[in-house]
């Protein structure tokens, strides 16, 4: 472990370092481009690294960057312990680590156990073996029904396509067996009761964290055990990814004996100084979320609630004062996230008239979604400046720091993403979000390569360019930079003290040392509290807090 002890330079030795952290999400096919292939990758993101320390970010986590024929924008992984030739290679892994771990900034890569890709090279050995052999053993293969074995062996629903099992010569097997795959068909399950799969996953963990990676973001963590007993249990219409409310006992979300696979993690991450974290996406019941954030499994565990929250005021204060709850039932920190690579951008979300359910996800497809870009960026930033303020890691996905809005026009014939393609097209999917970022305001792909981007990007997307923002005191990138700076500061104690305000939209709350948040959130505008203002997410209007404003600030 040598290798690791000379990258961690620039690094606190702070084994708590993740409980408040802040951390950038990156998805690398849409960061920054070095070669000109349309395509963002690993020397992209190495080059941005100035940029990157510019934030005073803690970590970024990276989406999956491995193998992958891009089914599922990645999280299709043909071989977990590599770099897509199309992104770089491990050299350039390792090159870029060292970079951003001499300027402080730790490292999460994105861990897929539920399922490989159809091009993992297990499940081409599973295709071609026999029923019952060891190699189909590593996934779920079953006889399908009807007297031919021509029909699906249960009824069970995937996320992306009505059934979650795929007749095996759909990719070439000829031994009449269905195998399973909660999300495409080139996404198929693993069988985690199988110790092979469980041991090659620590070889897979060992193998990045040795590399000096700092952590992990497990995707869909709750859904590697399964209740496989037959007859199969009955599943008609898709339950949601989290089957909330079924107490560990659901089909395949969230069962009670997923944990013993964290805590065999748990001892490998803590042979590590410092420990290597990880967080949880577990789509779950929120009383079961400390279950996944225990010191003895996973540490964290991503909580969507603000995703899903309508921003205003007393639904905001529930929300907060839950997951702050939650937390300390298990010792963990909160996790805030407002947007990722899976949903609409927030600031599009906080922008649209009427304002879509927050529970949505997605934009539908179909219906005209009339945007005020301007609002929805400042809603965006109050309540990014909100969240920013708590208690807990924050989790930033990139393009948030410009105000960036989702690119609700892509033609269909560019679309890649399979919940578009594959759920009959009743949502527009998450490409949306996922338009690679334009760094100038003009130039090829608006600087993100010299060679085009893999998803159009819309001509407004210059308005939105770092190169534009850099130069404006009061843009987004700028409000991001000041705030994430000064947050550092704010991070003491792990609490919170709730003020009484005079209107019901507004929110105040403080940390220990004497530092203020508070966020009006529809009230026409309210008086400005007594103290030194830090930094506001819009400017204040004759010494008032406009609608949609947070401003940070010390008393005296
Ligand atoms: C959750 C990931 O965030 C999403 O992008 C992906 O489609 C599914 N898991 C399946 O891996």
């Amino acid at each position: 472990m040598s290798k690791t002890t000379k990258k961690t330079s620039g690094l606190s030795t702070d084994k708590n370092w993740w409980r408040q952290a802040a951390i950038y999400q990156i998805y690398p096919r849409s960061f920054a481009d070095s070669n000109g292939d349309g395509i963002g990758d690993i020397k992209g993101i190495t080059s941005r690294i100035p940029y990157l320390k510019s934030l005073s970010i803690d970590a970024v986590w990276l989406s999956p960057f491995y193998p992958s024929a891009l089914a599922d924008g990645g999280y299709d992984v043909d071989d977990y312990r590599d770099v897509d030739p199309k992104l770089g290679t491990l050299a350039d892994f390792d090159e870029m680590l060292a970079g951003l771990h001499a300027e402080g900034i730790r490292v999460f890569v994105d861990i897929v156990p539920n399922h490989s890709s159809n091009l993992h090279e297990w499940f081409k050995e599973a295709l071609a073996a026999k029923p019952g052999s060891k190699a189909r053993n590593r996934y779920i293969f079953r006889d399908g029904k009807g007297a031919n074995g021509e029909l699906p062996p249960s009824d069970w629903v995937s996320h992306f396509a009505p059934s979650s099992w795929t007749h095996e010569s759909t990719f070439g097997g000829k031994n009449n067996q269905w195998f399973l795959h909660w999300f495409a068909p080139e996404q198929p399950d693993f069988n985690w009761e199988n110790r092979e799969v469980q041991k090659d996953f620590l070889k897979t963990l060992k193998f990045w964290s040795d590399r000096g990676v700092d952590g992990f973001r497990i995707d869909v963590a709750h859904g590697l055990a399964k209740d496989l007993s037959e007859p199969f249990r009955s599943m008609p219409v898709h339950e949601g990814l989290e089957q909330r409310g079924n107490k560990g006992k659901g089909i395949w979300g969230d069962r009670n004996e997923v944990f013993a696979i964290y805590k065999e993690w748990r001892k490998l991450f803590n042979q590590y100084d410092p420990p290597r974290v990880a967080v949880a996406e577990a789509f779950v019941h929120p009383e079961r979320l400390p279950l996944y954030a225990s010191t003895k499994t996973l540490g964290q565990c991503f909580d969507f609630r603000f995703i899903e929250t309508p921003f205003e005021a007393n639904t905001y204060r529930i929300a907060t004062q839950e997951a702050i709850e939650l937390a300390k039932k298990n010792k963990s920190s909160c996790t805030w996230t407002l947007s990722n690579h899976d949903q609409i951008r927030h600031a599009t979300k906080m922008g649209l008239n009427p304002a879509v359910n927050r529970r949505d996800w997605m934009l539908s497809n179909g219906t005209s979604h009339p945007l005020d870009m301007q609002s929805g960026t400042q809603n965006a930033l109050a309540a990014t400046l909100y969240i920013l303020g708590l208690p807990g890691s924050t989790y930033m996905y990139q393009g948030e720091e410009l105000g960036l809005h989702e690119v609700s026009d892509i033609p269909e014939k560019d679309i890649q993403d399979p919940q578009y393609l594959r759920n009959l097209k009743v949502d527009k999917g998450r490409d949306g979000c996922r338009v690679p970022l334009p760094w100038t305001a003009t130039g090829s792909s608006f600087g993100f390569g010299s060679g085009g981007a893999h998803l159009p990007q819309p001509k407004w997307f210059a308005d939105y360019a770092v190169e534009v923002e850099e130069k404006d005191s009061l843009s987004p990138l700028a409000i991001y930079r000041k705030a994430l700076k000064i947050r550092k500061d704010l991070q003491t104690k792990e609490e919170i003290k709730w003020h009484k305000t005079k209107d019901v939209s507004v929110l105040h709350y403080s940390r220990p040392n004497g530092w203020h948040c508070i966020t009006n959130f529809r009230a026409q505008s309210y008086p400005m509290p007594k103290g030194e203002i830090l930094v506001t997410s819009s400017p204040l209007v004759g010494g008032q807090i406009p609608a949609g404003t947070t401003v940070w600030f010390k008393k005296k």
